[in-house]
């Protein structure tokens, strides 16, 4: 009865999180076709400018730092033997990796450069590209765990090598962190993390359970939190109900948005 209730509780859940998806989905599609873009441009989105004063998160001296050492070790990071990889497998140029400011993936490594992080959680694989940005710039004893829900080798155009996971610097995880029992057999990963990039569905649903979770999680190091996307329409009452240290890097970082927050060891739990 217990394990029948247990699963109906899931399944219900499950069903809750795509409707709400779906009609965040619908929502927006709607703004965005009342918001023609005024410009031309390759990719554009439509967003809200939002006062600073009255939002759920404060400035930080730490994340302002990290972030001033970040950008001048993002200047003179070259990722153009990624750009290789892509190889004119998308609608965009190769060289789009190394635009920056205006994408996030010189950042991400100017990161890695700056923390020297032993461990480093991405949510979100994707094609592979930010994995394999952050991998170049950590130290060769660090360890990098991405998790998806699709396995890597079944994404389209992914950009990673089989040998890119020998050796255990890189590792796939599959599952949905969102998900309560999966999330408690993650956490002890989790709560390693120095660096966590958060860069998953953005559906409106993901992200404000994985981060409940995340923050009620007691760590065993202070995690840098990078979330893309922060002035996606669908990102922006995530990132502005976002209660902690945080540093909006946007200017640094990907046109669609940067976020940097920080979980201090002490908050969770
Ligand atoms: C924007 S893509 C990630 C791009 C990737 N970081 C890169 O640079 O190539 C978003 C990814 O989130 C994944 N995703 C969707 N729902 C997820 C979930 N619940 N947990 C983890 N990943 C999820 C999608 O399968 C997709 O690969």
């Amino acid at each position: 009865m217990m394990f029948f209730a247990q699963g109906w509780i899931q399944c219900e859940s499950t069903v809750c999180q795509q409707w709400l998806a779906a009609k965040h989905r619908l929502r927006w599609a709607v703004i965005r076709r009342l918001l023609p873009c005024p410009v031309l441009a390759r990719h554009a989105e439509c967003s809200f400018l939002l006062s600073e004063d009255d939002s759920g998160g404060w400035p930080c001296n730490q994340l302002i730092d990290l972030s001033v050492h970040a950008i001048q070790e993002a200047r003179h990071i070259d990722l153009t033997p990624i750009s290789a990889r892509m190889a004119g497998r998308f609608s965009y140029p190769d060289s789009l990796i190394n635009v920056w400011p205006g994408e996030h993936y010189r950042l991400l490594a100017g990161l890695c450069r700056t923390l020297v992080p032993d461990v480093v959680v991405e949510i979100g694989t994707g094609e592979g590209l930010s994995a394999l940005s952050m991998l170049a710039s950590l130290p060769p004893s660090a360890k990098l765990v991405t998790f998806d829900v699709i396995p890597w080798h079944r994404y389209p155009r992914v950009c990673f090598l089989p040998e890119d996971f020998q050796g255990g610097r890189l590792k796939q995880i599959t599952g949905d962190l969102s998900n309560e029992k999966f999330f408690a057999t993650q956490a002890e990963l989790l709560s390693q993390a120095e660096l966590l990039f958060l860069d998953a569905p953005k559906d409106g649903c993901f992200e404000p359970r994985f981060l409940s979770l995340l923050r009620n999680l007691k760590r065993e190091r202070t995690t840098v939190l990078v979330l893309d996307d922060i002035r996606q329409l669908n990102m922006l009452k995530v990132w502005r109900e976002l209660a902690l240290p945080r540093l909006d890097m946007t200017s640094f970082g990907h046109f669609t948005g940067t976020g940097l927050a920080l979980l201090a060891v002490e908050s969770g739990g």
